[in-house]
């Protein structure tokens, strides 16, 4: 299995079989207790990676980073602002010197065409840090933390509500397909995922047993579910300008306590992060200014309860990404 992951971009979670996904998540348990433990696993002593961020980012850059460090690489963080990315250079030509300089590159940026153009030029592994459509990275994340929590994944049932067509909600789909998981979008039927992308995962679930479905009442959707997954409603790169809309569209989508209990005694909350559910943020005081609303896709409530498992899941990118580096780098 090692063997077959050495050599290979991370781009979507299409490209990974549900073994290879599962294989991974053992892997990045392993490397878990591994850093608890204290024991060294320099797997990929003296590589070098670029860390390549078109937009900003805490946990993901955090966890490349930690990630290399532990595997005994070196990282380079480059700020399209400061680089010729883009601007003076072409993703081709900048794939193909970045290739023959590093062992692997990771890039969060806007379109999945870059990142897949950087992969196909670039001669290294290309792991994907976040584009528009896909955050694959998250969501094997995502998988680990509901493995840890539940003790498997199969047949486990997990509710998104919001924005069901950008990159979480259709990677979330993706993931949940391979790994025969049952999946509800919850959200107005304008913000269903693409039916192009929703076929795609309908022929997995045919093989892996799994579930889809789409639906506009929340209170109906979340009846028995094992998680109740949100993000915020408004992706970085969007306008300013569809903040009210999106407000309007899904406040009823919010995470509250009566959703929660709504779904089941054992549910769990998750969320990518960041979270807009108090007045913490700058933005969040802005929007309490403008709408009077002092939460978005979370209650604070559900955020800070016991069922909210978003920090172990926060935690766990960088187990996760360390996994998905040391495997395709052939570290291990
Ligand atoms: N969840 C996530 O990707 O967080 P960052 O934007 O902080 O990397
Ligand atoms: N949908 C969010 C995810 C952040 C991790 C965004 O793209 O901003």
């Amino acid at each position: 299995m090692a063997a077959s992951l050495k050599g290979r971009s991370f781009l979507t979670l299409f490209e990974y079989t549900p073994a290879e996904i599962e294989h991974l998540l053992d892997f990045a348990a392993k490397l878990k207790a591994m850093k608890k433990a204290g024991e060294k696993h320099h797997y990929c002593k003296d590589k070098n990676i670029a860390l390549i961020f078109e937009k900003t980012s805490t946990r993901t850059r955090c966890a490349f980073e930690v990630a290399a460090a532990d595997l005994g690489m070196h990282s380079t963080y480059l700020d399209p602002k400061a680089s010729q990315i883009g601007k003076k250079e072409s993703i081709r030509d900048t794939a193909r010197v970045l290739g023959s300089m590093y062992d692997g590159i990771e890039y969060r940026g806007f379109e999945q065409e870059i990142v897949e153009e950087l992969a196909a030029y670039a001669g290294v592994p290309v792991w994907n840090g976040l584009t528009n459509e896909f955050h694959p990275t998250q969501v094997l994340a995502d998988l680990l933390t509901i493995r840890e929590h539940f003790g498997s994944l199969k047949d486990r049932h997990l509710v998104f509500l919001g924005d069901a067509r950008y990159n979480m909600a259709n990677s979330l789909m993706v993931g949940c397909a391979k790994m025969g998981m049952h999946f509800t979008a919850c959200a107005p039927e304008a913000y269903f995922p693409n039916e192009e992308l929703v076929e795609r995962c309908q022929n997995i679930a045919k093989r892996t047993g799994a579930i889809l479905e789409f639906k506009t009442n929340p209170m109906e959707a979340v009846k028995n579910a094992d998680v109740l997954y949100t993000d915020v409603w408004v992706s970085m790169g969007e306008p300013d300008e569809v903040w009210a809309e999106r407000i309007r569209d899904l406040s009823p989508y919010r995470v509250t306590t009566a959703l929660m209990e709504e779904a089941d005694v054992d549910t769990v909350f998750m969320h990518c992060l960041p979270a807009f559910h108090d007045l913490g943020t700058e933005i969040g005081r802005q929007i309490h200014e403008k709408f009077g609303i002092d939460c978005m896709e979370v209650e604070d409530a559900v955020f800070e309860s016991k069922a909210s498992i978003v920090f172990q899941e926060a935690e766990n990118r960088m187990h996760t990404i360390k996994a998905v580096m040391a495997a395709t780098l052939g570290g291990k």
